[in-house]
């Protein structure tokens, strides 16, 4: 089969992880694959967080956790994955959520060409667009008029997730 067709296939969201960190090269491929995606009127405007540090990411969970209400339940939205991408466009910039759509897909598709797991994580959010998770903006050194947009969690695949079925009548063809 087409390698592109095998990888948009073959992805999945990947919710269980081993703990050990991926390759600095896969992960600069991957990185690749984020900024080579396109965007519009080529603005190049998303900037990606690379967080692999368990300490920094405990404590944004925890920060996390204490604004959300399922409380000690959401500590593990990033489903304890060795590698966790932020990734931010301006807030005034209207393409910000297709721009960083584009590229976190392009991210996903190109872990799973490598052979790695992978999940969108939107459901922080919320969370890092208040006052609490704005600190981390500051401490990614991100410019005030910048928001979160999407996240990728990232690692190597302790349980694949079983494939589910696609709704195929979604297209009109006229
Ligand atoms: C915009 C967006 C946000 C998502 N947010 C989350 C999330 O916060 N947590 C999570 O576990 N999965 C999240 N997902 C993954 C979806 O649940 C997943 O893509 C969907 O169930 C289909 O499964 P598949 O990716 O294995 O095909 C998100 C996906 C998208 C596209």
């Amino acid at each position: 089969m087409n390698e592109v067709m095998r990888a948009i296939y073959g992805r999945r969201s990947t919710r269980s992880y081993l703990p050990e960190q991926i390759s600095d090269e896969s992960l600069s491929l991957i990185l690749d694959a984020g900024l080579w995606a396109p965007t519009a009127r080529n603005m190049q405007e998303i900037r990606f967080a690379v967080v692999r540090n368990a300490d920094i990411m405990n404590e944004i969970k925890a920060d996390f956790a204490a604004c959300d209400d399922r409380g000690a339940l959401a500590r593990d939205f990033d489903h304890n994955a060795p590698v966790f991408i932020f990734l931010f466009g301006p807030k005034a910039w209207p393409y910000s959520e297709i721009d960083a759509g584009i590229a976190v897909e392009n991210m996903a598709i190109a872990a799973e060409g490598l052979g790695l797991g992978s999940v969108i994580i939107g459901v922080i959010r919320d969370f890092m667009r208040s006052a609490a998770g704005e600190k981390w903006l500051k401490r990614f050194g991100l410019p005030e008029d910048y928001h979160f947009v999407i996240g990728l969690a990232l690692g190597k695949i302790k349980s694949p997730t079983p494939v589910h079925p696609i709704a195929g009548d979604r297209i009109i063809m006229l």
